[in-house]
């Protein structure tokens, strides 16, 4: 298991994920906090015409919850993570009547085909060993008229960026090109790609044709 990995394991550091450590870098590679980021998830994902919505790789639940909350009706936010001490976060911090956690990989999620009127992975895919697996299963769970969200890490050739790409890389974090989710989308028949790179980070969503 590489360093990235092993942090996400570790009790200390999923009890400071939320409160210090995800506010800091995220702000740090993006100039953006996380408040932004969850009312622009509301925003991309359509959540007010959806009911379900998964959260994959959802850590301590910090967008779950949240998302679970915006949802209409008696909708329900689902968050998959693999790391038992994010989960523990996610159950002690993030709980709510119409948000739930399940443990399991990215790469083989347990959940029926279609079966999520929404899906998001935030701030994970350079984290996963085989992200193109990963977002195919994403997919593969997203209903007909339903929106995909990621945001992940973005190549960038300023200073910054290689600085970031080096020393990201030696603690097992990847680095994707502007063009690879866009385009992996497009090849899965997905419609209405947008994208947006905010420092370092880059945020794709598309639409499953109903
Ligand atoms: C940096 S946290 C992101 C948490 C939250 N989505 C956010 O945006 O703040 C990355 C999470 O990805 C999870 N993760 C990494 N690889 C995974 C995999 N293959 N399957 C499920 N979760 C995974 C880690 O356990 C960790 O909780």
């Amino acid at each position: 298991m590489n360093l990235a990995r092993r942090t996400m394991n570790h009790p200390a550091f999923a009890l400071a994920y939320e409160r210090i450590w995800r506010p800091t870098s995220f702000l740090a590679a993006t100039g953006r906090t996380m408040q932004a980021d969850r009312r622009d998830a509301v925003r991309t994902l359509r959540l007010s015409g959806a009911r379900t919505v998964l959260d994959v790789a959802c850590g301590p639940g910090n967008f779950t919850h949240y998302l679970s909350r915006r949802l209409p009706g008696d909708g329900y936010a689902v968050g998959i993570d693999f790391s038992v001490p994010m989960l523990r976060r996610a159950r002690a911090d993030n709980r709510g009547p119409r948000a739930g956690y399940v443990r399991g990989d990215a790469r083989r999620l347990p959940f029926p085909d279609g079966g999520f009127d929404a899906v998001c992975c935030f701030g994970a895919l350079y984290l996963i060993p085989d992200p193109m697996l990963a977002a195919a299963k994403m997919i593969r769970v997203l209903a007909p008229g339903g929106r995909i969200a990621i945001s992940t890490s973005h190549r960038s050739d300023g200073p910054l960026g290689r600085v970031s790409t080096a020393v990201g890389g030696a603690g097992g974090l990847r680095v994707f090109d502007a063009g690879t989710f866009p385009e992996l989308f497009a090849e899965a028949g997905l419609v209405e790609i947008e994208q947006q790179v905010h420092g370092l980070m880059q945020y794709v969503s598309a639409t499953r044709p109903g």
